[in-house]
């Protein structure tokens, strides 16, 4: 594995707000937890920004994606499966949504599928420079009162961290019925300067894209009847600028949504 200098991180260390389990788990669960979670899991390194994803697959790969926070793996595990070329990291605190994908991983025989059983901000802080080629964040957490927003997964310290790790045209992908969390997303990541928000008519954030698959929380947002919002982000190029500047977008994208 290739290995670079110590950086500053970029995510201090992190405390985690959510649900580390649920339920006891039924015994077959609990073994594949036991079992095949070891085979699969990333032990992280010490030094930040060296870890190389494409060596932690046992085959070559064409590119790394990530998701955050999979829950129970429905939309994860429908990728790992569509895209057998490509290595996924998916990291996920709720135990129970871990086993529930490893069930997944097992039946469908998936060799293209690495896992953190924890919060995936120290895994975007180990990650090199411009090593994954798409994040995947799907009905993250709102955290809707205001003097909890802060605990929000995007964040300027996340946002820069995900423009560090995504290669050039690289994509962020973000889902949400929250409408708060929508805005926030859009005007935390738009002020960064080294994204374009790909939308060119509201069919783009209204519809889920054709290569994204459904996940349990979108299905229980619509079911109450709740709008989703679809956001996809492209890393812009190292080379053509982007490091800085700010975008009006933002202004046009709240009002529209
Ligand atoms: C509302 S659920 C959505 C799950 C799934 N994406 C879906 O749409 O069904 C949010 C998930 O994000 C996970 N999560 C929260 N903070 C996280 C973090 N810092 N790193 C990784 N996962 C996190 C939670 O454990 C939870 O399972």
């Amino acid at each position: 594995m290739k290995r670079s200098p110590a950086r500053p991180t970029s995510v201090d260390a992190p405390h985690f707000h959510g649900r580390r389990k649920g339920r006891r788990l039924r015994p077959g669960r609990q073994a594949l937890v036991d079992g095949f979670l070891p085979r699969l899991r990333i032990e992280l390194p010490q030094e930040e920004g060296c870890l190389e994803p494409r060596a932690l697959f046992d085959r070559p790969v064409r590119d790394v994606w990530l998701e955050v926070g999979f829950g129970a793996g429905e939309h994860f595990v429908s990728q790992v499966e569509a895209h057998r070329d490509v290595g996924f990291i998916g990291c996920e605190p709720f135990m129970n949504g871990v086993a529930a994908a490893l069930s997944e991983v097992k039946v469908r025989q998936l060799d293209n599928v690495r896992i953190v059983d924890d919060d995936a901000r120290p895994v975007l802080a180990a990650l090199e420079d411009a090593s994954v080629g798409r994040v995947f964040v799907l009905f993250s957490d709102p955290w809707p009162k205001s003097r909890h927003n802060e605990r929000r997964f995007i964040g300027s310290s996340t946002v820069d961290a995900l423009a560090r790790i995504l290669k050039d045209g690289g994509q962020l992908c973000f889902a949400s019925d929250h409408m708060g969390y929508v805005r926030w997303a859009l005007e935390h990541v738009t002020a960064d300067g080294r994204w374009s928000w790909t939308a060119r008519q509201p069919a783009y954030w209204r519809c889920r894209p054709d290569d994204w698959f459904p996940t349990r929380y979108e299905a229980k947002a619509r079911a109450r009847g709740a709008a989703c919002v679809y956001l996809r982000f492209e890393r812009k190029s190292r080379i053509d600028g982007g490091s800085s500047e700010r975008k009006s977008l933002v202004c046009s994208g709240t009002r529209v949504i």
